[in-house]
């Protein structure tokens, strides 16, 4: 039988997906490029390897064997270019990392700052919210991530490094921007700008007023923390944003924190990986940097206060 990977690849993404125009997205493929993958390794095969049902398409008996060794030949792969990176060393290798949003407003001078001191590594970045990071690790798009407090339950190891207070932001002249000691119910005739709903700051802002019993209203929804503190400061409503996504806006006077009871909400910043994987040199030493000084006195320098 003779086939390729890339058609092994894309037969892979088809029957994980369940669809040919999924898996044409997130290949980055037209879909009759897919559709003819399949067709030649039906043809390799001499065997169907889907079957529609309805508007659904299952895998065959035939189909169900390939899914098996397509997943294995990309677990080795993975496994293969760890070892290639691992050979390579810390000098020339390459970082695959994904943060948080949030975490973009610092994440990118610890980077640099790495850079410095291992001219020659390279990385990618890439910034996301807390659920395609989740998928990320589980498909092992990325060595390491730097997030919230990752789910109970996962197979990950995460390791705290930074704290993470969520605040409320208004605008200068709000009525509240003058009162101390604000009760949380409060905030109950006030409406909130808020994150998407995969946003960590959004999940903990969620958690935190449900606990307490307090509901909050919310009015625009943005995937961006500058478009919240944008449309906090334009008068669209309060927003609930982490501190350090807070650079000038205090100091000029643009925003101002409101003094509400309960607030800041306390979080933590962690670097996770998945448990049990063996992290390319060049991944270690990134971990090595980011728990030792220079990066600590990076981050306080940079903090927002
Ligand atoms: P996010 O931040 O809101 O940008 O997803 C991550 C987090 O606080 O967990």
């Amino acid at each position: 039988m003779h086939l390729t990977l890339r058609q092994l690849e894309v037969f892979e993404a088809v029957a994980r997906l369940a669809s040919f125009t999924r898996a044409a997205e997130e290949l980055h493929l037209s879909q009759p490029a897919v559709s003819m993958q399949i067709r030649q390794l039906e043809e390799a095969a001499a065997l169907p390897l889907f079957e529609k049902l309805g508007k659904k398409i299952h895998l065959t008996e035939a189909g169900r064997e390939f899914f098996h060794y397509s997943q294995e030949v990309g677990r080795l792969l993975c496994e293969l270019d760890e070892v290639v990176e691992a050979l390579k060393g810390v000098q020339t290798g390459r970082l695959r990392i994904s943060v948080a949003t949030t975490a973009n407003h610092f994440a990118t001078r610890l980077l640099a700052a790495f850079s410095q001191r291992y001219p020659g590594t390279s990385f990618s970045l890439d910034v996301t919210n807390r659920k395609s990071l989740l998928d990320q690790l589980a498909s092992n798009d990325a060595d390491l991530v730097i997030m919230g407090k990752p789910p109970e339950g996962l197979d990950l190891e995460a390791t705290a490094f930074m704290d993470n207070p969520l605040v409320i932001i208004a605008p200068p002249g709000h009525p509240l921007a003058s009162v101390d000691k604000i009760p949380l119910k409060r905030l109950q005739d006030e409406t909130f700008v808020v994150r998407e709903k995969q946003s960590g700051t959004r999940i903990a802002m969620e958690r935190f007023f449900e606990e307490r019993g307090v509901q909050f209203k919310t009015g625009m929804e943005m995937t961006s923390n500058s478009a919240i503190k944008h449309a906090v400061e334009a008068g669209l409503g309060l927003g609930v944003v982490s501190i350090h996504t807070l650079e000038l806006e205090l100091e000029a006077g643009r925003l101002t924190l409101l003094d509400v009871q309960g607030f800041p909400i306390e979080r933590h910043w962690y670097l996770v990986a998945c448990r049990g994987k063996r992290l390319p040199p060049v991944a270690r030493a990134f971990f090595d940097f980011l728990m030792g000084e220079e990066a600590s006195h990076l981050l306080s320098a940079g903090k927002a206060s």
